[in-house]
């Protein structure tokens, strides 16, 4: 019998025991999970009390997930998880646009719609038009790229939050680039907004005094036959939060002034409000696969 399980082994134990595993990236990804996980429970000692709280932590975790909310990617989000992971996988995307998390949010497929369409249905906030193009990075044009966009509104909600205050597919819209590789859409400049806190994750950043907010933006998946799907957003420059994203998201790059532009409002064709008339103005650059 081989000698007793004691603090010392543990480790080589377990991975002892995954060494007839097949799969040489899974016995890798065992090995490593084993070795840290261990490092983490000899670092901070836990009572059995604080282990319990551990699980019924995950437990409450797992319960809140449903075919609409997914609790561990919140959990990931907020642990910085989610972006250490987008961060590490873009490493070789030299001169691509950069990518952020998904979010919970894109929970339907946009409506397609024309360029020039706006994808406020509703009428309130700030008007403004998006405009860009989407190239390779060398620069070329990619005519025909698709881009799936989606926000919050001027009250920081999105349509599946609040149906009875916005109607299916407000603040989305599913775009067709241009023979030019251009788009441009109108909308509303969105408002910053919590992530969700009603479940484990919430009480996780009551506990730590750590605020639930993401900074005002907006989502895009742009992709294009021939390259690399790009999941970003765009910021807004100014907006509240912006240093201190919950989820980690915000890259330098991806900031963008929705500065004011009374002369684009004709051409735009605002939507019969007063005041100002914004315009963010972005260049996404996609990765060859
Ligand atoms: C979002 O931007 O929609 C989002 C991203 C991560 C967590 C929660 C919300
Ligand atoms: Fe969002």
């Amino acid at each position: 019998m081989a000698g007793d399980f004691t603090e010392e082994t543990a480790a080589d134990a377990v991975i002892e025991s995954f060494a007839d595993t097949p799969d040489e990236r899974l016995r890798a990804v065992l090995d490593s999970l084993v070795r840290h996980l261990h490092g983490f429970v000899r670092d901070v000692e836990p009572t059995i009390a604080e282990w319990e709280q551990a699980i019924a932590f995950l437990t409450a975790t797992g319960q809140k997930c449903s075919d609409v909310r997914q609790e561990f990617i919140l959990l990931s989000d907020v642990l910085g998880v989610s972006m250490l992971v987008e961060t590490m996988n873009e490493r070789s995307a030299d001169g691509a646009t950069q990518s952020t998390v998904l979010g919970p949010f894109h929970v339907v497929e946009s409506p397609p719609r024309e360029l020039g369409d706006t994808i406020d249905l509703v009428g309130d906030g700030e008007p403004c038009v998006v405009t860009g193009r989407v190239v390779s990075v060398d620069g070329t044009p990619l005519p025909g790229a698709v881009l799936d966009v989606w926000q919050a509104d001027d009250k920081g909600f999105y349509d599946v939050q609040v149906p009875e205050a916005q109607p299916p597919g407000n603040g989305r819209g599913l775009f067709t680039a241009d023979a030019e590789g251009r788009f441009w859409f109108r909308t509303i400049v969105p408002r910053y907004y919590p992530i969700p806190t009603d479940g484990p994750v919430g009480a996780l950043l009551l506990a730590t005094r750590r605020h639930p907010y993401r900074p005002a933006h907006i989502h895009f998946i742009v992709t294009a036959d021939g390259y690399r799907p790009l999941t970003t957003h765009i910021f807004v420059a100014g907006s509240e939060y912006i240093d201190s994203d919950a989820v980690f998201a915000v890259k330098k790059s991806l900031i963008v002034e929705f500065a004011e532009a009374a002369a684009e409002a004709q051409r735009y064709g605002r939507t019969g409000r007063t005041g100002p008339f914004r315009r963010a103005d972005v260049q996404i650059a996609l990765q060859p696969t």
